[in-house]
C-alpha cells in the first residue's frame, strides 16, 4: 500500500478518540497538521470517536466531557464545520450496522494479530497471568473491525494516521477486500497517508503525554499557564552563559508558535546568554499570543455546550446521508 498525498484525492477522513483534554502536544501533533490536511481535501470527514474510546472511558460524564472539549479545540484551533463534516460516531447507528457485517467475514486470527491486542496478552504473559486474555474486552479485540466500518462506509480514499495506525488502515483494506470477495465489488480500498511524526517534549523534557503526566493543556487560565510554563525543567546554567538552543525543551516549544525570525532572535539570545526565567516568560508569552482567537472561541463554545452539540448533529445527518448509498448497497450485496 502506498501513501498518496491528501491534496491529490477525493476524500479524507479521521478519527479522534476522546480519551483526555487535547494538550499542547496534541496540536502540535495531531490538530494542526490534522487540520492543514482536511482543508486541503476535496471531502473530509472528522468524528468523534466515542464509542470507540468506550473501551476505556466508562464513565458517561468523562465521555461527554472530553466528546466536548475535542470537538471545541478542533473548531476553535480553526476546522470548518462547514467545509468538513465533523460528526460524533454514535450518532451514525451504520458504523454499527457495518461493522456486524465486517465482522462476519474477518477471519479471528487477523485480530490476533493486532498490536494493541497483542501488546495486552504480552502484559499479561509478563504478569504471569494464568488467562492471557485477563482484562480484556470484546471491544478491545474488535476495536479493528470497528475502525474498519468508520472508514469503508464514506467511501474513503485517504486515512491521515501516525504510525501507530497504520496497522489499522491496513487491516480495514484486508476486511474490504474479503467482503468484497464474498459479496460483489461493493467497498473502496483506502489508503494511510502516513504523518510526518514530530515529537512534541513536555515540561520534563520527555515527550509531551497524558500518560506521563508532563502535558501543557491547551487554553488553560492565563495564571495557570504561567504558572505551567515556569514549571519547565531547566539545567543549572547560569544566566550569563551562552547556551544552545537545539534540543531545548524552550526553544522547541517557542519555535512551534514562532516565525522564522522569532526563532532566530532567541537563537541568538540563547548564544549570547540569557536566563531561563527569561525565556520562560518570553513562551508563556507567545503561547498566550498564538491562542487568544482559539482560545476565545474555545471558551465559548464550552460554555455554551449545546452549540457544540448543534454542529456535531447536523454533521451527525450529514454523515447519514453520504453514507447512505454504501449502506444500501452493503445491505442488498449481503440480504439479496
Ligand atoms: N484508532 C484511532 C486512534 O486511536 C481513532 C480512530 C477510530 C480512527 N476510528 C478511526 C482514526 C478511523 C482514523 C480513522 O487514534
Amino acid at each position: 500500500m502506498q501513501a498518496t498525498k491528501p491534496s491529490e484525492t477525493k476524500v479524507v477522513l479521521t478519527g479522534i478518540k476522546p480519551t483526555n483534554h487535547p494538550h499542547i502536544g496534541n496540536y502540535i501533533g495531531a490538530i494542526r497538521p490534522g487540520i492543514e490536511l482536511v482543508s486541503q481535501a476535496e471531502h473530509s470527514l472528522l468524528f468523534i470517536a466515542d464509542y470507540h474510546a468506550l473501551t476505556t472511558v466508562q464513565d458517561p460524564k468523562e465521555l461527554r466531557e472530553y466528546t466536548l472539549s475535542v470537538a471545541a479545540t478542533w473548531i476553535a484551533c480553526g476546522l470548518d464545520p462547514e467545509r468538513t463534516v465533523i460528526y460524533r460516531q454514535s450518532d451514525v447507528p451504520e458504523i454499527f450496522e457495518l461493522a456486524w457485517i465486517l465482522s462476519c467475514v474477518t477471519p479471528k486470527g487477523l485480530l490476533n494479530r493486532s498490536h494493541a491486542y497483542k501488546a495486552k496478552v504480552q502484559e499479561n504473559q509478563t504478569a504471569e497471568k494464568e488467562d492471557l486474555d485477563f482484562g480484556i474486552s470484546m471491544g478491545l479485540f474488535s476495536y479493528p473491525v470497528l475502525m474498519a466500518a468508520d472508514i469503508l462506509l464514506f467511501n474513503t480514499d485517504i486515512v491521515p494516521v501516525g504510525e501507530d495506525q497504520v496497522q489499522h488502515v491496513e487491516v480495514a483494506r484486508d476486511i474490504a477486500q474479503k467482503f468484497n470477495r464474498v459479496f460483489g465489488d461493493v467497498l473502496k480500498l483506502p489508503n494511510h497517508f502516513l504523518k510526518a511524526e514530530s515529537v512534541v517534549p513536555g515540561l520534563d523534557g520527555r515527550k509531551m503525554s497524558k500518560s506521563y503526566g508532563n502535558h501543557i493543556p491547551l487554553f488553560l487560565e492565563s495564571k495557570k499557564m504561567r504558572k505551567m510554563i515556569m514549571k519547565i525543567i531547566t539545567d543549572s546554567t547560569p544566566p550569563e552563559a551562552p547556551k544552545e538552543p537545539k534540543g531545548s525543551v524552550l526553544y522547541t516549544l517557542y519555535k512551534e508558535f514562532s516565525s522564522i525570525n522569532q526563532a532566530n532572535e532567541l537563537a541568538n539570545l540563547y548564544r549570547e546568554g540569557v536566563g531561563w526565567g527569561e525565556v520562560k516568560q518570553m513562551l508563556f508569552e507567545r503561547i498566550e499570543e498564538y491562542f487568544k482567537g482559539p482560545a476565545l472561541t474555545y471558551n465559548d463554545l464550552i460554555s455554551h455546550p449545546e452549540k457544540i452539540d448543534a454542529i456535531l448533529k447536523d454533521g451527525g445527518m450529514r454523515a447519514r446521508d453520504l453514507a447512505e448509498p454504501t449502506m444500501k448497497k452493503v445491505r442488498a450485496a449481503v440480504r439479496g
